[in-house]
Formats: structure tokens, C-alpha cells, sequence
């Protein structure tokens, strides 16, 4: 998991522009950083490190040298620890080519024995380098960089994202993709290629996406797109991409969770304004199906519970939310042509799932998808799929794409609930006036409970065990509250059905251990007060996320977060996570921990 950018122009501003692009793609991973540059007499200057970008940068100016034609990179390792020598770019015996890689070359090791053979010297541990060296024997043998390239791709198993130069051609970047994101931006006078849309976007809001299989030569104002497999030209228009710069930067506040946190009011409108076509199409597909899986990883699994019980309890409908990764060991022989399968992922790119995915389709079953990523993997193998609208998320930990997840997932299921009949118009109309007031309640939320929550999370944050317990819908709040203060904060978490609580759980309820109730006025409230109970008698400190004047549950609770009344049940968990992701927030600041960077975490997990 790793972020590339590469950049040829006609002024010698590569690097910075590349340092800039670098910056904005850190997200993706921040274990090591370099770039390769051919400077002004033409030779591959390299530099690279292990730390954060500014860390490097600060050591070894990667401003200079001066150039028309650099490559960058940052990385998450997956083959070899973080070391300078497996940071890229790599470099090939002479020093003449330099490859920068997002993703996994299954079959390196076998190519490395063969190259090591031949007389070729390896720097480094990592599955990339071998594309190096691959490329240096077709050069070595007369050809052009383009030809060696793709004759090396042939050779590949695996994923990539691969940018690649060489001193011998040095206005060209040759770059190509199978199964990593790669996106080539296009000006006047000058190329990018970027594993993100927000790398390049202060440069061009020209934007071509590369599909599996396709190579591209760039030179300055000029690109050219071919399949690898036959070298057959193919001819695709940039698309003008309406993001500004500031959505991807952020907008004063400290952090990008932060100001994502803060973006829901806005993303969750987007979210509603989807096309109705698509909401139909996907709602028909479902409507045909025999067996439904919901298909996610992490946070996007959680999305996928929540929508079981809105798939439920609207349209009577029962669906499977899976875990991608068990996904074809649990249900794999069980698929057939009548398995619909919604696949359900912020980037489109997640590993697990689409792998999962790929085993649904050869088994026939109809794959469906919602992303937040055009032009994503996932966009490209589904039936029918929607786009989220959340605009990027740079924040590894997910917030706003959550909620846009589950108030797509909340239209489909009152869609779906109004083609089978199974409410009345009258109740169908009430859902959607209670859906569209969602962005207004969660404004509301952010508004008046942020300054509660931080006071909580200051009360809180030397804690070393939380618990989130929920019932019914709830308990996908529960979880992905845990998943939001784990994954940032490090604090070693707890989350399950409440009614669970008495077969295990409970015995590591000791004197002021927190324990986050999350309890709207629906039906499981009765049972949730007994849980409260519970778990007080046992000394645990209770916290309550609950409706406003909800008397009984406050007279419970150590602290309480109040949510505002007349929220449909089915719709809570929108709301009732936002508390929550304030308090993971606020808890990492507390303890000085950055909650943009979680330690081993990265925003997409391209690799098994
Ligand atoms: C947690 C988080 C991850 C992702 C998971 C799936 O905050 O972001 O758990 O939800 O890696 O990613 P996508 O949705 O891109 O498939």
C-alpha cells in the first residue's frame, strides 16, 4: 500500500511538484518516502528515506535537483520492513531506470532468481525492484523504454501501479496498472501520473482514469494510452474533475478528521441527491435476488449491519452482511446465478473485497457496489453501482463516508420496501421527510454536543479499556465507535450486542471502567436500561449516547450525550455515530497521538 506520482513538464519544477503531490497522498501510506530525478546533464539522482515526508525532505531537500522529469513515492511496506535501502524509487544495475510501485508482484521471487542468475544485483528486498531490472535487460537488448516496459508487464503477476523513467529516454514516463488505482492528469505543457485524483488536482483538473491492463507514455502536454496485452492503441477523453483543492486540503481545521467529521451536513446531502435510475437499478437487481450479501470491510461492514436491519425492518427482507475476507470461505460454495452481491467500499479498491467479489462473479452472481471513488475497481466489475458523493476522505480513520454509506444503503432500503409493498405511502413519505432532515439533525449535533464530548474525552482519556454496547441497529454504532477510538487512539476496546453481555463479557467489567451505552428511544430501549443496570451494579462508569429528557437513562448514566427527539429508529445510526467520532477524536488529541496517521493503518488496503 503505497502512494505514487510522477510528473514530466517543460520547466524544471518536478520536483516541488512532486513533493506537493507527495504531500497530498501521505494518507496512503508514510513509513518511507523518495523520488528520482533526471537532472540538467542527465543523470538518475535518487533520494530516499524511511520517516514522514516533512522528515525527509528536511534531511535531504528534496527540492533539488533540478529537473523536467520526476517520480515520487510514498510507502506503506508490505515485502520488506521499512528501510531506507526497500523505500523507492528502485533502480536498476546501471543506475539508469528508476520505478516507483503501488502494490504486490506475486511472482517476484521467482523473476528475482532468474535475474539474480543473470548477473543482476538487488538493493533491496522488496517484490518492485525486479521491475527495475526486468526493464534494464530489455533496454540492455536495444529496446525502447516503452517496449522493455511492456515486455516486463507481460512478465508480472500481481497488482501494480508503476511509474517508471530512464536516463536513456528522459522526456517519458512510462506508467501502467493492473488491480492499484492510477489516475494521468494532462496540461498544456506537461503530464502527471498519481495514484489520486487530489495529488494533481492544484496542477490539472484533467483527468484520465487508466483501466487494468493499459500502459500510458507521458511527455510533456501529451500522453498515450495502449493495452498491454496486444499494444492496441486505446482513446479515451480526460474527464474535468469539479473537485476544488480546498476539499482536499483542510480548511483550517487541525486535523483532516476533523474537518471530515465536520463535512457530514454537507457529504450526507450529496449523498441524497443521487440519481434516481441508479437507486432504482440496484433496488430491482436486489429485489430479484434469492440470497444477498453485503459485502464490506472495516468500517464499511459496519454500514452493511446497520443496512441488514433497514433491509429488515422496511422492506422484510433478510440479507447477509459479511466480512469480506470470510466472505468465500463462509458462503463460497453456497453462490449461484440467483446470489446478488453488494459490495460495499469508500475507495473501490479494497483488497478482500474484491477479491471476494471476483469469486462472486465467476460463480455467476449479480455484483453490485457503492463507492465513493469513480472510476474505482469496484466501478468497473459491478452490474450497477452508485457513487457516495463524499468527496475525498483523507483521514485514514472513515467518517463522512460512513454516514453517506448508510444513508445511501437507508434510500435503498425504503426503495426496495416501497417496489415489494411493504409499507404504506403514508409510511414511506414520513421515512423519507425524517430521511432529508438527517443532514440538519447531524448539523445540529456537531453544533451543540462537540464541546460535551470533548469534556468527556478529556474525563476519559487516560482510560485503558472502553466498552460499546448497543442493541438492534445500535449495535453497528456500537461497533464502529469502538473501531473509531481503537484504530486512533490505541485504546484496547470492547463492542457487542448488548444482550451479549451476560455470556462473557461482563466479567472484565471492573470499579470506573467507561462503558458507552448507545440507546435511542426504540424498541430495544426497555432492554437496554436493564443492560445499564448491569453493568452499573458492576461499577462500570456509564456514558450514554440517548434522546434529550430521556430521564430514566440520564438518572443511570456518569455522563450523557443527548440526542435530539423524533429520529426515525432505522435512521439513528447516522446521527448517533457522530458523538462517537468527535470522542475517538478528541481522546487521540488528548493523548498526542495524530489521528490523520494511526500507526500500521492506511486508508486503502490494496494487498491481501
Ligand atoms: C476504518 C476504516 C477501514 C475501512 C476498510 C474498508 O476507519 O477506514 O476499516 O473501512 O479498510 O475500506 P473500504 O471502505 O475502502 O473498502
Amino acid at each position: 500500500m503505497c502512494g505514487i506520482i510522477g510528473y514530466i513538464g517543460k520547466e524544471c519544477s518536478a520536483n516541488k511538484i512532486v513533493l506537493e503531490g507527495l504531500k497530498r497522498l501521505e494518507y496512503r501510506g508514510y513509513d518511507s518516502v523518495g523520488v528520482a530525478a533526471v537532472d540538467v546533464q542527465k543523470r538518475l539522482v535518487i533520494k530516499k528515506d524511511v520517516g514522514k515526508i516533512e522528515e525527509v525532505h528536511e534531511k535531504l531537500n528534496l527540492l533539488e535537483p533540478s529537473s523536467k522529469i520526476t517520480l515520487g513515492h510514498c510507502r506503506w511496506a508490505t515485502h520488506g520492513a521499512p528501510t531506507r535501502e526497500n523505500a523507492h524509487p528502485h533502480i536498476d544495475c546501471k543506475g539508469n531506470v528508476a520505478v516507483v510501485h503501488n502494490g504486490v508482484i506475486e511472482n517476484f521471487l521467482e523473476l528475482k532468481e532468474e535475474l539474480l542468475e543473470k548477473g543482476h544485483r538487488f538493493a533491496s528486498r522488496t517484490d518492485t525492484e525486479v521491475v527495475a531490472h526486468l526493464v534494464e535487460e530489455g533496454l540492455d537488448s536495444g529496446e525502447s523504454l516503452y517496449n522493455a516496459t511492456v515486455n516486463a508487464l507481460r512478465r508480472l503477476k500481481g497488482s501494480y501501479a508503476l511509474a517508471i523513467i530512464s536516463t536513456m529516454e528522459p522526456d517519458k514516463i512510462v506508467c501502467a496498472r493492473n488491480e492499484s488505482p492510477l489516475v494521468i492528469g494532462l496540461s498544456e505543457n506537461s503530464a502527471f501520473c498519481a495514484s489520486d485524483i487530489p495529488a494533481i488536482l492544484p496542477y490539472t483538473n484533467k483527468v484520465i482514469v487508466l483501466n487494468n491492463g493499459e500502459v500510458a507514455v507521458l511527455e510533456a502536454g501529451k500522453v498515450e494510452i495502449k493495452r498491454v496485452s496486444d499494444n492496441m492503441p486505446v482513446s479515451r477523453e480526460a474527464k474535468v474533475i469539479e473537485w476544488t483543492i480546498e476539499q482536499a486540503e483542510k480548511q483550517g481545521y487541525a486535523h483532516f478528521m476533523l474537518k471530515e467529521i465536520h463535512e457530514q451536513p454537507t457529504s450526507l446531502r450529496n449523498a441524497l441527491r443521487l440519481q434516481e435510475q441508479y437507486l432504482d437499478l440496484i433496488t430491482t437487481f436486489l429485489d430479484r435476488g434469492d440470497k444477498i450479501f453485503l459485502l464490506a470491510a472495516g468500517t464499511s461492514h459496519y454500514a452493511c449491519i446497520a443496512a441488514s436491519y433497514m433491509f429488515s425492518k422496511l422492506a422484510r427482507l433478510a440479507t447477509y452482511p459479511v466480512i469480506s475476507s470470510e466472505f468465500i470461505e463462509n458462503y463460497g460454495d453456497s453462490l449461484g446465478i440467483d446470489t446478488v452481491v453488494l459490495a460495499v467500499s469508500q475507495s473501490g479498491e479494497t483488497y478482500d473485497t474484491l477479491k471476494a467479489v471476483d469469486y462472486a462473479r465467476m460463480k455467476a452472481a449479480t455484483i453490485l457496489g457503492i463507492t465513493n471513488v469513480v472510476g474505482s475497481t469496484l466501478t468497473r466489475i459491478s452490474r450497477a453501482y452508485i457513487v457516495q458523493q463524499s468527496g475525498p476522505e483523507i483521514g485514514v480513520a472513515a467518517t463522512k463516508s460512513y454516514t453517506a454509506q448508510l444513508i445511501v444503503l437507508a434510500q435503498l432500503a425504503l426503495k426496495l420496501a416501497k417496489i415489494r409493498g411493504k409499507l404504506s405511502q403514508d409510511e414511506i413519505d414520513e421515512l423519507k421527510t425524517n430521511l432529508y432532515n438527517i443532514p440538519d439533525i447531524v448539523e445540529n449535533i456537531l453544533e451543540k454536543r462537540e464541546e460535551k464530548v470533548k469534556e468527556i474525552a478529556k474525563k476519559y482519556a487516560k482510560e485503558n479499556l472502553f466498552i460499546f454496547l448497543g442493541r438492534g441497529i445500535s449495535t453497528a454504532t456500537a461497533l464502529e465507535g469502538r473501531l473509531k477510538l481503537l484504530e486512533i487512539s490505541y485504546t484496547p476496546s470492547l463492542a457487542y450486542p448488548a444482550g451479549e453481555s451476560k455470556h462473557g463479557p461482563i466479567s472484565v467489567i471492573e470499579e470506573g471502567t467507561p462503558t458507552i451505552f448507545i440507546c435511542p428511544n426504540d424498541e430495544t430501549r426497555k432492554e437496554i436500561i436493564g443492560n445499564i443496570m448491569e453493568m452499573k451494579a458492576r461499577g462500570a462508569k456509564i456514558i450514554s449516547v440517548c434522546e434529550e429528557d430521556d430521564q430514566k437513562i440520564k438518572n443511570l448514566s456518569d455522563d450523557i450525550i443527548e440526542m435530539p427527539k423524533q429520529i426515525h429508529p432505522i435512521l439513528t445510526p447516522i446521527p448517533y455515530i457522530i458523538p462517537l467520532q468527535l470522542l475517538a477524536y478528541y481522546i487521540a488529541v488528548e493523548r498526542g497521538l495524530d489521528p490523520d496517521k494511526p500507526r500500521n493503518l492506511a486508508k486503502s488496503v490494496t494487498v491481501p
